[in-house]
């Protein structure tokens, strides 16, 4: 019987043209550095440049790669490229690509153990290895009370911290009966955009999250925090979630975690730890001291996805109390259930987090581990924390510049002593070369800059190159 028509790539040509991507993205490593890091592309321009209706008939793939270079590559900013210095990385990294290729491969959707036991089980096991990686607490094992899931982004993660804070304060009532208006979320001035939005999706209400007042340092002060939960409690209130910050967005700030959770025991209130950024610091010892306290959270997060070398997606996320994450986000239709399941010998992910299906992620981040090592690692993540600390130090010794916040890490806030204005040009003229790429942020309600060092193939010479470019434009307008 000859075999039916078929419009799909045989496995012979899959094998070409598999080849032909992957020397287009090995190319596209070796070149990174002759593309403007920051897209030149006007709006609307990417656009205009494709057909206006799909083909009627496939076209060849050699024709499909070519217009990658042609169409798509003028409207990309190069986050892997080294010069890039811009919000937080997003880095990734060859072992991480190729992982997530199998993973494509497989084509595995793993919302239940059943539905592949290995996207499971492997997930569950690089998440413990990482606790023990990072000097966690026990308590986050899986073969403890608690255990670790693989999210989207740190902002999913700390939207289901929110979600089990709710259900664990309201005794689950809220997930029959809805919000009562009543609950309060806590997290500092300085804390990321999505604890603002979690709020506002978990149905607290935007005006029910207090914004706590920040030290010099941008840290949370754990005594405002007290204050205002006694005040909310007395006003008849039910404080019910703390979100701490290892590693602020705009300046890097190191909430007292040790404090903050002392505060959240006395009130049990759950505490949640957003270490989206720096968590991967602690896989150094000398760094782990970002962690202390932690023993005192009900939950954590980081993103390997930005510097620990495995694409985006990819954030871990740990509970200490499995059970309420569990009893929060479970729902059992009939066509889901499976002896596996009703065994209570397994994890069904899905009860993990919002979606129900999910991509099998932990493969690109078991091939980066292995591929690197811990010891691996530990040397690029110090060399990005050096290289950062090296550039602070220029900084601080030209008097044209300041230093805008401490600099635990790899990022660096910094400005011209010049003003806003300056700072603006600065930044624009130096995005606009295309040398280089920086953001902004407010600190003090003064524009600063930022520059973070995390990117994968960030060495010395290109962190003195982008310091060099930074005097020059400072020197054109200030000469
Ligand atoms: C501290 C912090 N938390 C959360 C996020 C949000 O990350 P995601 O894109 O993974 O949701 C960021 C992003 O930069 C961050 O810096």
């Amino acid at each position: 019987m000859p075999d039916e028509k078929s419009f799909h790539m045989t496995p012979e040509e899959f094998r070409r043209h598999g080849h032909a991507v992957v020397d287009w993205i090995a190319d596209y490593y070796e070149r990174i550095e002759s593309f403007p890091v920051l897209s030149q592309a006007a709006p609307g321009q990417i656009r205009a440049s494709l057909p206006a209706h799909a083909p009627a008939k496939g076209e060849p793939f050699h024709v499909m790669l070519a217009d990658i270079e042609k169409l798509i590559l003028p409207g990309i900013t190069h986050w892997q490229s080294p010069n890039f210095y811009a919000y937080f990385p997003c880095n990734a990294s060859g072992a991480a690509i190729l992982g997530d290729l199998l993973s494509s491969g497989l084509g595995v959707q793993g919302m239940l153990w059943a539905t592949s036991p290995a996207c499971t089980e492997l997930e569950s096991h690089v998440l413990d290895w990482l606790v023990e990686m990072l000097g966690l607490p026990e308590k986050f094992l899986s073969t403890n009370t608690g255990g670790g899931v693989i999210q989207d982004t740190a902002s999913s993660a700390s939207l289901c911290a929110l979600l089990a804070a709710r259900e664990r304060a309201t005794n689950f009532a809220s997930n029959q009966r809805g919000c009562d208006g009543k609950l309060i979320a806590y997290t500092s001035t300085q804390a990321h955009s999505s604890i603002e939005k979690g709020v506002q999706i978990a149905g607290l209400g935007r005006e029910n999250l207090r914004l706590i007042a920040v030290d010099e340092n941008f840290a949370m002060r754990p005594d405002a925090l007290a204050q205002q939960i006694r005040e909310d409690r007395h006003a008849g209130l039910t404080p019910c979630f703390v979100c701490a910050t290892v590693g602020t967005t705009s300046s890097n700030g190191i909430d007292p975690v040790p404090e903050i959770g002392k505060v959240c025991r006395q009130h049990n209130l759950w505490l949640h730890v957003d270490a989206a950024m720096s968590g991967t610091a602690a896989i150094c010892p000398e760094f782990r001291k970002i962690h202390k306290g932690l023993e005192l959270a009900d939950s954590y997060c980081f993103n390997p996805h930005k510097w620990m070398f495995t694409n985006f997606d990819c954030d871990c996320f740990y509970v200490a109390d499995r059970k309420a994450l569990i009893q929060t986000l479970s729902v059992l239709p009939e066509y889901l259930r499976n002896k596996a399941t009703e065994s209570g010998a397994v994890f069904d992910y899905r009860d993990w987090q919002i979606p129900l299906g999910r991509r099998f992620r932990a493969l690109k981040l078991w091939f980066v581990i292995r591929h690197y090592g811990v010891e691996g690692l530990q040397f690029h993540v110090r060399r990005h924390v050096e290289l950062a600390q090296q550039f602070a130090s220029w900084v601080r010794n030209d008097n044209r510049f300041e230093l805008a916040a401490p600099a635990p890490l790899n990022l660096v806030c910094f400005r011209h002593k010049g003003g806003d204005d300056a700072n603006q040009t600065l930044m624009d003229r130096l995005n606009r070369s295309g040398d280089l790429y920086l953001t902004h942020t407010r600190l003090n309600d003064r524009l600063t800059l930022r520059f973070c060092v995390g990117q994968t193939n960030t060495q010395a010479r290109h962190v003195e190159r982008a310091w060099e470019r930074i005097q020059q434009e400072a020197s054109r307008w200030t000469a």
